[in-house]
């Protein structure tokens, strides 16, 4: 397939052609990763500017080395040491990095929506890195390759997401990625932990552990995020773990060859415990080496509709004699 999307913005929406585009992709670069030299000069000349307005360590640095591996400029933000702290506005911050001559920009923003926005008052390509509790659709990407890697074809694999539902950004991009590609997923965790109508999306909702793991091909944990509890969604993490936590116990009444799957960062012994995320049924930091094929696939497929972009301009302006 032709990839003509200038931006990814999230997994809503995109199709299972465009995701195994990307997944394809990836592969040939995951490849390069295991080069003695791993970099390609696909993208000299081309500017990245990495925004980033809430902490990250996985995501930031998985980009900043895609774009090093395809030989891009890359410039690093960080709200905490910026003139945001002087009030300066997201889109002035934005249009005056822009007006540095950048390409793209890699976003990470506390408000959903956010790099939907930018789009708006940029002419560069906008990835989202993750916008508040809304998506993030390159973590996403990279699990589905880290399933794929594992499973093959996800066509009626048994995905289930166990966790905060309600504030995940990873469990929403996930789910739309893995029902476009035929995946069967269940979401579980407290009812506390559920958005209304979230089965709207295509996934089935447990708040049974056992019952909604014992079948799955993948269990994919996520973070209880401490941050966002004020509103008294637990009555405590203790009781969390007891109802939900992954324990090697759980694990034995799982299929043998279940993949155990978490975005990181881990609360260990809250949402997963250390001998399970560190078991030989973990992939977690192949998730990790794989979010660096992955970004690189976007990064690169995104570039070239950007480059098409210009080159159809200057076409234009030569037929008008500019
Ligand atoms: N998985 C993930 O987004 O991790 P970081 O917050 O460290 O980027």
């Amino acid at each position: 397939m032709r990839w003509t999307r200038k931006h990814l913005l999230g997994l809503e929406g995109v199709g299972r052609d465009e995701i195994v585009a990307i997944l394809d992709a990836a592969a040939k670069f995951r490849e390069i990763l295991d080069r003695p030299v791993k970099k390609v000069p696909t993208l000299r000349g081309i500017t990245i500017v990495n925004l980033f307005f809430e902490p990250s360590t996985r995501t930031r640095m998985s980009f900043e080395l895609a774009e090093k591996r395809l030989s891009a400029d890359t410039l690093n933000f960080a709200a905490s040491t910026s003139s945001v702290k002087k009030g300066e506005t997201l889109r002035d911050t934005a249009r005056n990095i822009e007006a540095m001559m950048v390409d793209m920009v890699v976003m990470r923003h506390p408000s959903p929506g956010a790099p939907h926005f930018l789009t708006h008052h940029l002419d560069a390509s906008i990835i989202n890195a993750g916008d508040g509790p809304h998506e993030h659709p390159t973590q996403a990407l990279l699990d589905l390759f880290t399933m794929r890697e594992r499973l093959g074809d996800l066509d009626g694999k048994r995905v289930t997401i166990v966790g905060d539902i309600l504030h995940s950004r990873v469990a929403r991009s996930n789910v739309w990625g893995l029902t476009a590609l035929g995946a069967e997923v269940t979401l579980c965790g407290p009812t506390t932990f559920m958005p209304v109508e979230i089965e709207k999306m295509g996934a089935r909702v447990s708040t049974d552990i056992r019952e909604s793991t014992v079948d799955a091909d993948v269990v994919n944990v996520l973070r209880i995020q401490r941050e966002r509890q004020e509103g008294g969604f637990l009555p405590s993490l203790r009781e969390y773990t007891n109802l939900f936590g992954i324990t090697a116990e759980r694990v034995a009444g799982m299929r043998p060859d279940v993949v155990i799957m978490h975005p990181g960062p881990i609360n260990r012994g809250v949402e997963l415990m250390t001998d399970v995320a560190d078991g030989d049924r973990s992939v977690i930091l192949d998730q990790v080496t794989n979010g660096v094929a992955v970004r690189m696939a976007i990064i690169y497929l995104l570039s070239r509709v950007r480059a098409a972009e210009r080159i159809e301009e200057s076409e234009i302006l030569a037929e008008v004699g500019l």
